[in-house]
């Protein structure tokens, strides 16, 4: 029982799909792509590090329970050995100093009960315990690579377009903005049907008026319309797609806007997902809007 759960919450991680390198997955938890046996076979301690580093990434790191047991759970029906490499090694026998070859620190740690006993200088994790032991560096083993690869803190990253959205919430086009600089993004444009889909499912759906006059389901995205040249984004991508404008198409040097995606009291007829091209001009910083998008593209990639 616990381990048909364990494995249908590993097949749910597994379907969010991005961008990770051939025979990389990615594992959402730990915002990164991973591998067993990037190299195709067991390998020394430096050898297997070399081969993680190839592709850009390390030996695996864990920092806490739930990580070192999705890692193991991963390794079991993947690797040939028992025991596998993750990136940790010390300099010499006598120290407790421990380090981890992707350089984040050490603040975790699962030895067998009484281990580390001086085998050797690097660790292996056990994929029926879970537990580490010391080893010779020496010694040939399979080996879980790692390659940082995700969305900014506060980011969903969707797979179709491989970038990351975040939902902010009120304020004018200036105070949003300068969230989605904060925030290491910018306020969002929208290239096709699927992201105008993605985007209208994350941000807040409803009409009404907001707490700021603003109205509810209103929400800013960073462009300007400009009759006949289409939009100008503020993350400087092509204007290539333009989703129904509701009517507004006069309107220049105006703000776009995408309105609630769904219809309801309060809502005007093709309030359904479209996009509203507001009166006023980015600079007009009394008007306000019940939320905003901003975008960015994945680390580590
Ligand atoms: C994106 O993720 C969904 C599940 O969230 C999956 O069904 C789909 O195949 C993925 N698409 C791509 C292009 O990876
Ligand atoms: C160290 O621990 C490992 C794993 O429990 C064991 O196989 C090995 O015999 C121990 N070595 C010494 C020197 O105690």
């Amino acid at each position: 029982m616990i381990k048909s759960v364990i494995l249908i919450g590993i097949a749910l991680f597994e379907l969010v799909a991005a961008q990770c390198p051939a025979n990389y997955f990615y594992v959402d938890p730990l915002k990164s792509c991973v591998s067993f046996n990037t190299g195709g076979s067991t390998s020394l301690f430096a050898d297997a590090e070399t081969a993680c580093q190839k592709a850009g990434g390390h030996l695996a790191s864990v920092h806490n329970a739930f990580e070192n047991s999705l890692v193991a759970s991963y390794a079991r029906s993947r690797v040939t050995t028992d025991k596998f490499y993750v990136g940790l090694s010390r300099k010499t026998q006598v120290t407790q100093d421990w380090d981890w070859t992707d350089a984040s620190v050490y603040d975790y740690r699962n030895w067998l009960n009484g281990n580390p006993n001086g085998t050797g200088l690097c660790a292996v994790v056990d994929i029926n315990n879970q537990m580490w032991t010391d080893v010779d560096c020496t010694q040939e083993y399979d080996y879980a690579c790692s390659i940082p690869f995700g969305c900014p803190d506060g980011y969903s990253l969707f797979n179709y377009t491989n970038m990351c959205y975040y939902k902010g919430n009120g304020g004018n086009y200036a105070n949003a903005q300068n969230t989605c600089h904060s925030v290491k993004g910018e306020l969002a444009s929208i290239h096709s049907v699927e992201e105008q889909n993605f985007v209208s499912n994350l941000v807040f759906s409803r009409c009404g008026t907001g707490p700021h006059g603003g109205k509810l389901g209103e929400t800013l995205l960073g462009g300007v319309f400009n009759k006949g040249q289409g939009v100008e984004w503020a993350d400087k991508s092509q204007s290539d797609y333009t989703f129904n404008l509701c009517g507004h198409t006069d309107a220049k040097g105006s703000t776009v806007v995408m309105a609630a995606h769904q219809k309801g009291s309060g809502c005007g007829s093709c309030y359904d997902s479209s996009w509203y091209i507001s009166n006023e001009s980015p600079t007009n910083n009394g008007a306000t809007y019940e939320a905003f998008v901003c975008k960015t593209t994945p680390y580590g990639h």
